[in-house]
């Protein structure tokens, strides 16, 4: 396999592909209501990669840059009109093992079965909260946590591999950790738990409002012990648990207490064709100027790898210096 390593020996392998900047929920953490209104300027669709140049580019970085996985991501993918194309010729790219999409699971029930079919491995559905009213309140639009339930069980029956992502806030949120885990053990998904990360530059991050990957694993061990598990593959970003009496899985990915990125071999292509190289970015390289000029996809290689060879990104290990550096907002790259 093609390894080509940055400039802290970390290797490429997973590519996510952002979509759209679109999404349905207006989550308070990522696309808070008051910021994403009515008339806030999403991108129009010449701003956007066509299916044609996010195929392209995926290629090369399977062929060239050692890819081995992709994850679509949007803001929320499935507002992209067709998404099942764009993933059935994403599926065709030679040296690509797992395609995943990260979604609120709203418009499975639309499109699991097509998605499944056209060579979408799994899904990863977010979901912060049980509680009917908090969940309404957390979406930022108020709808139903029924959508999601009948997403997850559209899924289910299509054929698709499932987990679920909750984002932690304290004061927030937290009551709703021990019931989540109860409920996806009995349903038999993996739920994983996400610090409240400062992605962005509009959702009020506050680091008393992160409940730390220790407090979330002392809080379920005291109810149902757990055990650390290895990864299961080189620079898995949850930590994984299972619990002692074998009745499976749960992961905690904790960005802000205990930082991942001595093994981040992640790129992120934004919605309007921009490679970052972090979460984190300020900003990101002009991929979808270069493939609209240039014929050449040797000319494209060339230009990957540069980039990659000269990225030295780690932005969570450096938090406390770099936090008031401007931030790419998470609905252009997707998380
Ligand atoms: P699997 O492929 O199932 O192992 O999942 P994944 O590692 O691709 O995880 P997923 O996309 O579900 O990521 C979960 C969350 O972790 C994301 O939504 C982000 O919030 C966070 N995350 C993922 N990658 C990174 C990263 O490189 N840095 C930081 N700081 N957070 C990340
Ligand atoms: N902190 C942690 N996770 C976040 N996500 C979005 N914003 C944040 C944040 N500020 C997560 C979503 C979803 C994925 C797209 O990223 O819950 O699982
Ligand atoms: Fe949409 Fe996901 Fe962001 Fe919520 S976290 S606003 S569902 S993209
Ligand atoms: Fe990778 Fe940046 Fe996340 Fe660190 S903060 S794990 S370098 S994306």
């Amino acid at each position: 396999m093609v390894s080509i390593l940055d400039k802290r020996h970390r290797p490429l392998r997973d590519l996510r592909i952002s979509v759209t900047d679109r999404c349905n929920f207006r989550c308070t953490y990522c696309m808070p209501a008051e910021i994403f209104g009515p008339d806030y300027p999403f991108l129009n669709k010449e701003e956007l990669l066509s299916f044609e140049e996010i195929e392209r580019l995926a290629t090369l970085f399977a062929k060239d840059l050692g890819v081995v996985k992709l994850r679509i991501t949007g803001g929320e993918p499935l507002m992209r009109k067709d998404l099942p194309i764009l993933i059935e010729k994403l599926a065709k790219i030679p040296g690509i093992e797992d395609i995943a999409m990260t979604t609120n699971g709203t418009l499975l029930p639309l499109y699991a079965d097509k998605l499944k079919k056209a060579g979408l491995h799994r899904v990863t559905i977010s979901l912060d909260s049980l509680n009917p009213e908090r969940f309404k309140q957390m979406n930022g639009r108020h709808i139903s946590i029924q959508k999601v339930f009948d997403g997850i069980k559209a899924a289910k029956k299509a054929g698709l591999a499932i987990k679920i992502n909750m984002v932690v806030q304290k004061g927030v949120n937290d009551q709703d950790i021990l019931p989540m885990a109860a409920y996806f053990k009995k349903e038999g998904h993996i739920l994983r738990f996400i610090e409240f990360m400062d992605v962005g530059n509009t959702n009020k991050w506050n680091l008393e409002h992160v409940m730390t990957k220790k407090e979330i694993i002392d809080l379920i061990d005291s109810k149902n012990p757990i055990k650390p598990e290895p990864p299961r593959y080189a620079g898995e970003v949850a930590n994984r648990f299972f619990y002692e009496d074998g009745s499976g899985e749960i992961g905690i990915i904790s960005s802000v207490s205990d930082a991942f990125c001595g093994s981040c071999n992640r790129a992120r292509l934004s919605a309007r064709g921009e490679l970052f190289t972090c979460l984190f970015a300020s900003s990101g390289f002009d991929l979808k100027r270069i493939i609209r000029t240039t014929e050449n996809d040797e000319d494209i290689t060339r230009i990957l790898k540069e980039l990659w060879s000269n990225r030295h990104d780690q932005y969570s290990t450096e938090r406390e210096q770099k936090k008031d550096q401007k931030k790419v907002e998470m609905s252009y790259i997707g998380g």
